[in-house]
């Protein structure tokens, strides 16, 4: 069995990581798990929140930046923070509310108080301190990176780590492309749809593109499809030879890639809507729809629709067809998986209020669809991985479809490696990239307003 040695974390990494497979330590080790706080959550850029749950200056919502507890916020001047939701006194957590909007933060345990800038305020008697609070160890610590792409805010603690432009690389198309679908390339994030495992992180982002479990893992969603419009519902184009339809995965490097589902689909007006997932009511207001707009409405349906790509930004995003899915370790063997919806707006006025209404609805409700009869498949899966790996002796996981076959695959001037949708050539390549984070040391930084 494999024993620790010398090098970082006293892995040998390359044991562990190799091309066709990897070892399960990686999945069930809690001190890789600790490593990879700091070398993946804290060395790359990590997604945190959308701006537009956070619209108006002093708006705040709570997130996570691997465990650290951290408050996203626009603060009075308008500038997005993320902000340690640590007190600086005796450590508690500062702000225990999900979202609000507020200039400062007091802290329920003594009372210190903070601006959104992360400076303090003030605490209760300071004649009892002989210290000038205005030292700036007193300020909150916060993320000293902080961008956005197209509204998608990442933060990291790595001052060496690249622009988020140049970290997201050739991802930034199909991303492009998700956002550029929906009126005036704008969404707005909404309420979640929270699930969790009793799995590792990984084992969430491995499947991300994994094309090859869908009819397997997914028989029961796609025979419940199949019984309306067909057969062709939902997912229904897996069930013959999936590699041979036109459908792809790609990996764009940096850990990032994503299935597109978009080849499979006729380009029509209406050609997502007829075969999104049926929940209770829809075809009621479809047809409502259609007799209020008459030739316009199928256009207008597909924004309900599912636009039927997988994006995976490493470590902890991902674009599921209206969805944002947000990866969030909580242990080793313990992992949030939290599905946010998205609405759109009305940029031009060309869709009516009372349309946009019901095309919101039509499209939260597509969470009655894979999120919540597909996605409890994949944690099973997820689950019963985890216990598989209490097989100590039973080390090896294989990451080996499409390997040593280039016929399989086709590589771009950009370095972008095209393969068949079953293959598993992204998961060989994304963890390669955590392999070398793993093996890397970098240095991590918290910022505070001087
Ligand atoms: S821990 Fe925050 S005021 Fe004491
Ligand atoms: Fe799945």
């Amino acid at each position: 069995m494999l024993q620790r040695s010398g090098n970082g974390g006293g892995y040998d990494w390359d044991e562990l990581v190799q091309p066709d497979r990897v070892h399960r330590l990686i999945y069930a080790d809690p001190e890789i798990f600790q490593r990879e706080l700091t070398h993946v959550f804290g060395a790359v850029w990590v997604y945190l929140a959308h701006e537009s749950q956070i619209p108006n200056n002093n708006d705040f919502i709570t997130g996570k930046l691997g465990l650290r507890p951290i408050i996203i916020c626009r603060d009075n001047d308008g500038k997005v923070r993320a902000l340690y939701n640590r007190c600086t006194h005796r450590g508690t957590t500062l702000c225990r509310w999900e979202k609000g909007n507020s200039r400062s933060f007091q802290c329920p345990y003594h009372g210190w108080s903070y601006l959104n800038n992360g400076r303090i305020r003030g605490v209760p008697w300071p004649d009892g301190y002989a210290v000038d609070f205005r030292d700036p160890k007193f300020n909150l610590a916060q993320v000293p990176r902080v961008e956005s792409y197209r509204g998608f805010i990442f933060g990291t603690l790595n001052m060496d780590a690249p622009s988020l432009a140049n970290y997201l690389g050739p991802i930034r198309k199909p991303m492009d492309e998700w956002i550029d679908r929906n009126p005036g390339g704008k969404i707005v994030v909404c309420e979640a749809n929270r699930l969790k495992f009793k799995g590792n992180w990984k084992l969430a982002y491995d499947n991300s593109a994994d094309g090859y479990h869908v009819i397997y893992s997914h028989r029961s969603l796609i025979e419940t499809e199949a019984r309306f419009n067909d057969g062709e519902k939902g997912m229904s184009y897996y069930k013959n030879s999936p590699d041979k339809l036109a459908m792809y995965v790609a990996y764009t490097g940096n850990g990032h890639h994503y299935k597109d589902k978009r080849p499979n689909l006729q380009k029509r007006d209406g050609g997502l809507w007829a075969i999104e997932s049926f929940h209770p009511g829809m075809e009621h207001v479809a047809e409502k729809l259609r007799a209020q707009l008459g030739a316009r409405a199928e256009a207008v349906l597909d924004y309900a629709g599912s636009e039927p790509m997988n994006i995976n930004v490493f470590p902890n995003l991902s674009l599921l067809g209206n969805h944002i899915q947000v990866i969030e370790p909580v242990s080793v063997d313990e992992t949030n998986a939290v599905w946010y919806g998205t609405k759109i707006e009305d940029v031009d006025g060309t869709i009516g209020d009372d349309v946009l209404r019901e095309i919101n609805t039509l499209r939260m409700r597509t969470q009655e669809g894979f999120p919540n009869l597909g996605e409890v498949d994949d944690i099973t899966n997820f689950e019963q991985i985890q216990r598989g790996l209490a097989c100590l002796e039973d080390e090896w996981i294989y990451m080996n479809r499409g390997m040593d076959m280039p016929e399989r695959f086709r590589t771009d001037d950009e370095g972008v490696i095209y393969g068949p949708a079953t293959d598993e050539v992204f998961m060989r390549e994304y963890i390669m990239k955590w392999k070398r984070l793993m093996q890397s040391e970098p240095q991590l930084t918290v910022q505070r307003e001087p």
